[in-house]
């Protein structure tokens, strides 16, 4: 059994405006959760939007905010990223054969599947919001999914494939979530999605594979769902969440880690 857990939308910016979260003082805080209360997960997953900006300062403030971290982790791009400005600030870490951010990690009971959905360069905004999985991104797939055979598979993604109810963010949803279905389709081992982007908890299926969406670490889309607003924010606590994989199951979890103070129970 391998358990994940899984940071997302971490949106690092060195100049917060008043008012707002830091979200370096966000992710020490859920670090440190992780660190007393998870320490026994194989793997911190961070599901894109690392950054806020894109630009190096918040890569390399991310990275030194990682050196707290106990467990290993691995690193996804979002929107919100700038690929090459990720790739200056964390060289070492792994690419696919193309330099997209994308790897998978065999582990005993599972394969994790590691996307690059953020759509650039060049990045236009406000149309590189939305997430794609170019023709390249999909043969890689494809081909890890041929390559894992039987062996079951969790993918992690930034931009969710399909729509989610909430009107804004589905228009800057996957932009070829059909085509990815298809793709994921063609074999039986793709046991759950998980992805970002939303800001919400949500969970559900979608032609049948189970997904999860997870909170970010700074703030969370209100429940509105009809409301044409990119930038609504509701402040309620931040969670990480708590994947846990053995080769019949996938559960679960979310942690609300400003509220979870354990140590007293
Ligand atoms: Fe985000
Ligand atoms: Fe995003």
């Amino acid at each position: 059994m391998q358990k994940i857990v899984v940071f997302t939308d971490t949106h690092m910016q060195p100049e917060v405006d008043e008012g707002k979260f830091d979200p370096d003082v966000q992710l020490q805080k859920g670090i440190a959760h992780v660190n007393e209360f998870n320490g026994d997960a194989d793997l911190v997953i961070f599901c894109g939007d690392l950054t806020h900006n894109g630009d190096v300062a918040s890569y390399e403030m991310l990275r030194k905010r990682l050196e707290d971290l106990d467990i290993p982790f691995k690193l996804l791009l979002g929107n919100h990223d700038i690929r090459e400005n990720y790739k200056t600030a964390f060289s070492n870490e792994k690419l696919d054969e193309n330099g997209f951010v994308q790897q998978v990690v065999e582990l005993p009971d599972v394969n994790l599947i590691l996307l690059d959905t953020l759509n650039g360069p060049p990045y236009n905004y406000p149309y590189s919001h939305q997430g794609m999985l170019c023709e390249n991104r999909l043969s890689w797939l494809d081909q890890q999914l041929e390559i894992s055979d039987e062996k079951p598979c969790v993918i992690f993604m930034h931009h969710p494939a399909h729509d989610t109810g909430f009107v804004a963010m589905d228009s800057i949803k996957l932009i070829d979530g059909d085509a990815f279905y298809e793709v994921v389709k063609r074999y039986s081992n793709v046991r759950h999605i998980v992805c970002g982007h939303v800001h919400r908890t949500i969970s559900g299926s979608y032609k049948g594979i189970s997904f999860s969406i997870f909170k970010s670490t700074v703030g969370q889309m209100p429940m509105l769902f009809d409301k044409m607003d990119f930038h609504m924010e509701v402040n309620e606590p931040s969670a990480y969440g708590i994947v846990t994989i053995s080769s019949e199951s996938v559960l679960v979890q979310t942690e609300d880690f400003e509220l979870s103070d354990l140590r007293s129970i």
